[in-house]
This record gives structure tokens, sequence and C-alpha cells, in this order.
């Protein structure tokens, strides 16, 4: 089941509103319908709330190439086949495969995601025998039981309604001794643009629905971690803050990373609209910095 409660940091005003919201939304059924969820994220992805998703690279792998070299510096992936779930663009599994992979499968719910995987692919020149695509949910992963050395998920976990499954599933396909390595949303992960978009919605078109986002500290973590039978646990957290010129330069580092997913409550016909309207309140609030606060789990199964 997913968590009813907000996991994530905001201001006390907003949090009380948000999980009245959630309670609401669990007593009519919405946040318990993790399928829904799972949709509507998929289709963020995809482009359907807004066209921002069309520059993620351009605007946001900044972001995640650094979260990716400090996970992929932990693990090591030569010689070994590699699965990389929510892959997104790629941008974790190209560094495996520079570090010297013997065989990457990227996995994302987001057609559109993985065609952007495969693009680069095809343009870096890299063999359909080394690399692999499937559109699919990290809880139904398409390979079968202990069938690779090492699963990675940068940045994933948080988007992910049913987080203790999706655990079991990345450590079922694992063989014996193989490393599940994963960066997830801290309790603090872009607090500050989260703050500022919530305050700018239009509420009418959210109350009553969860917002599709559980952020996660070391230890809940580490407990996923033990119920799914792994072994040989470190968990670490990174936090910083990333600066922009300006606030609509924020915003736009914002949308692209997460593709706006939770406009598709809007009604299709003002969804450009009300993303202009936020983007012009980060700009008169002066939404500059951005916290990133991103915890690293690894694990061995035995
Ligand atoms: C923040 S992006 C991170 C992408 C990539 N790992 C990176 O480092 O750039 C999250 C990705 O997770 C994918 N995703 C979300 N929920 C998923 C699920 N249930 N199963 C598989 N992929 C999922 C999204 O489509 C998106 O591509």
């Amino acid at each position: 089941m997913p968590t009813l409660l907000w996991t994530g940091k905001m201001s006390l005003p907003l949090k009380l509103m948000l999980n009245m919201g959630n309670m609401i939304a669990w007593i009519s059924g919405n946040a318990r319908d993790s399928s829904a969820m799972k949709e509507k994220m998929k289709e963020g992805y995809n482009g359907a709330c807004s066209d921002y998703i069309q520059h993620y690279d351009e605007s946001s792998s900044f972001h995640y190439e650094k979260i990716s070299d400090s996970l992929t510096q932990k693990v090591e992936c030569h010689g070994k086949e590699v699965v990389d779930v929510g892959c997104g663009t790629g941008i974790l599994s190209f560094t495996a495969l520079e570090k010297g992979a013997k065989k990457m499968h990227c996995v994302d719910i987001s057609r559109f995601m993985l065609e952007k995987c495969r693009e680069k692919s095809i343009a870096k020149g890299y063999a359909d025998d080394v690399i692999t695509f499937h559109e699919g949910d990290v809880e139904r992963l398409p390979f079968p039981d202990a069938s690779c050395d090492v699963v990675f998920a940068n940045m994933v976990m948080g988007m992910v309604p049913n987080q203790m499954s999706a655990i079991a599933e990345m450590a079922r396909i694992l063989r014996p001794g193989g490393r599940i390595a994963l960066s997830t949303h801290g309790p603090a992960h872009y607090r500050e643009a989260i703050e500022a978009g919530v305050r700018s919605l239009n509420m009418r078109y959210f109350l009553g629905h969860r917002f599709e986002y559980w952020p996660r500290d070391e230890n809940e973590i580490k407990a996923f971690f033990k119920l799914a039978g792994l072994d040989d646990t470190q968990t670490s957290r990174m936090t910083w803050v990333d600066e922009f010129e300006n606030g609509g330069k924020a915003f736009d580092f914002f949308a692209a990373s997460t593709g706006l997913w939770w406009h598709h409550r809007l009604p299709p016909e003002i969804r450009n609209k009300e993303t202009e309207k936020t983007r012009a309140y980060f700009q008169r609030k002066h939404v500059t910095e951005i916290t990133c606060d991103v915890v690293f789990a690894f694990a061995s199964k035995k």
C-alpha cells in the first residue's frame, strides 16, 4: 500500500493542507489505486502534461549525471550484466557501459523516455547485443529470477507508490552475490520548488487526490532492503543546493526533470496556462535555489 501521509519536508500549513487532502483521497479510494497513480506518472514522463519533458537532458542532465556518477562509482560494473530501472534517457546506463558493463538492460515505464534512450544509444553506436530496451514497470520487471549482476535505479523510487514491492522485484532478478544500488529522493529534495509549485497550483483540481511522490530517508530504505532479504546494506545521504540565474530558469529545470506529472489533474486545455502561471510565480518569488537531498543505498543478494 502506498504511504498515505506526505513523506517530504514542507512548511507546516501546506503540509496540513496536503495531508487533509490525502486523507480524503484515502477515504474516496483515490490514494489506494496505485495502478492509476503509476499511469499518471507514466503520462507525465510521456509528455502529456507539459512540453518541458522534451528538454529533460538539456535542462537537467547536469543534475542526474552528478547523482549517477556517485552511484556508479561505488559499484563494479566491469564485465557485468546490468539493469537500469527507470532509465529515463539513459544517463546512468551509458555511464555503466563506459565503465565496462558487458550487457545493459534499460527499463522505463515511459515510452517517450525510453525512445530518447534508444536514440542516444544508436547515436553512440551501441550494438543490439550490448544494450536492450524494455517498456515496463519496476514492480513487474521483464526478466527471469536471478538473471543479472547489478540493478540500478537512479532517482526513481520517490515516484513509485509501492516501494517495498519494487525493491523485492529488483532483488528477485539479481543473481546471488549481485548488487542493488539506488539513489532516491530524500525528504528535503526539491523542497523550495515543491513548495512554490504547490502554492501556485489551482487547488480545486487537486483536493481529494494524493500527489504521487514518496521521498524516503536512509532508515526507511534500509528497512525495505531488510524486508527484501538483502544483505550487506550501506546507505549515505548527500545534500546540496542548485543555484539558478533566476526563478524562470529554476522552474525550467524543475519542469523538465519531472515533466510536471501532477498536472494531469488539470483539464488539458488549461495545462499550458497553469504551467506558465507557475513559472511566473517562481520568477516573482525569486525561487532561484533548489535543495537536492539524495539518499544512496546499496545491498547484496545472499
Ligand atoms: C527522475 S526520472 C530519472 C531518470 C533516470 N534514471 C535519470 O537518472 O536520468 C524518473 C524516471 O523513472 C521512470 N519511472 C517512474 N515510475 C516508474 C515505474 N513504476 N517503473 C519504471 N520506471 C518508472 C520515469 O518514467 C522517469 O523516466
